[in-house]
């Protein structure tokens, strides 16, 4: 498995950003800081070219769904996380598809990690996070301790500071970066306030950074109940009747699929006039 080093793929008649630089990487020498002529959007957004996509969080659950439907479609995939025996078995899943599958090791809340990460990346259509660490983010405020609360806020919340900051530079002036939220912010429960507080913060990151990274649209997907390995954490061997007896609980009769999810951030990341939004894809739970 590759681990870090990735080939750049600079491409003819663009120019990548200086380092320490804020302008993205490939806006042709000597052009304003705009986006393409809208026909050349709405042709984009209708019928999409491969594109270059970095998932941080890529080789489990939502994140791994988005690498499937991309590659499958042909659009080439860097996926990234902490655990190397993750990224390798994700990637070996993924060989025969049509679409290029690399992978890296890097740890969200570790700024080098990050930074080394994009420069390795190279120029970039989309990027996206679903990298959490939920180990011990749930609990009562009665027993908050600063130092379990670091796993989630450095992985979720520091990271996508750090990912935005790192990929900007490399990205399309028409690309993307997507946070992802969550149910939890919308529809708290009790001992989940930090989960709830991380969430809520991300969508007001992806709204101030989508003003200040313009043309770079920003977004947030907020996941419901979604029916993946972050379970065997939360409910353990329990996890088959926990999400069954939850999905009876919404509008749509089931929790979510990962590529429920997927499919959604695959329309923030095409459609070039949504930005500094969140988009909820929770079977109707925040109406029950
Ligand atoms: N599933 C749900 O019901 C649900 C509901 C609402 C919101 N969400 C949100 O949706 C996102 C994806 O969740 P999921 O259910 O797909 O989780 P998952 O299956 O547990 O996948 C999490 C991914 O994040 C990576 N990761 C964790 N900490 C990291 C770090 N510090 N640096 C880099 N990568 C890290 C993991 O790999 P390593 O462990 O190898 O690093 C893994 O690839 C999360 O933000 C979660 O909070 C999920």
């Amino acid at each position: 498995m590759p681990d870090s080093a990735f080939p750049s793929r600079p491409t003819p008649g663009r120019t990548c950003a200086q380092p320490g630089s804020v302008e993205p990487a490939w806006i042709p020498a000597g052009s304003p800081r705009r986006p393409p002529a809208t026909d050349d959007l709405t042709a984009a957004s209708a019928a999409p070219r491969p594109e270059r996509v970095l998932i941080v969080g890529g080789s489990s659950g939502i994140g791994l769904a988005l690498v499937t439907t991309l590659a499958t479609a042909g659009s080439e995939a860097i996926l990234a996380g902490r655990s190397a025996r993750r990224l390798a078995e994700a990637v070996e899943a993924l060989a025969g598809l049509p679409g290029p599958v690399r992978a890296a090791v890097a740890d969200m809340g570790v700024a080098d990690d990050v930074a080394r990460l994009c420069a390795e990346a190279g120029p970039l259509d989309h990027v996206v996070a679903t990298a959490a660490d939920v180990s011990t983010a749930y609990g009562p405020v009665a027993a908050f301790d600063p130092d379990r609360a670091r796993g989630l806020v450095d992985s979720k919340l520091i990271g996508s500071l750090l990912l935005a900051r790192h990929a900007a530079p490399h990205l399309a002036p028409t690309g993307s970066i997507t946070f992802t939220s969550g149910i939890a912010a919308y529809r708290p429960s009790a001992g989940g306030a930090l989960v709830a507080g991380v969430n809520g913060a991300l969508a007001s990151i992806a709204a101030a950074l989508a003003v200040e990274l313009a043309p770079i649209r920003v977004n947030a997907v907020s996941p419901g109940w979604v029916d993946t390995p972050i379970w065997d954490v939360l409910a353990g061997a329990a996890r088959p009747q926990t999400l069954d007896e939850m999905g009876r609980r919404l509008p749509a009769g089931r929790v979510g699929q990962p590529a429920d999810i997927a499919a959604a951030y695959l329309a923030v990341m095409r459609n070039p006039f949504i930005t500094g939004t969140v988009v909820h894809v929770d079977g109707g739970q925040r109406l029950v």
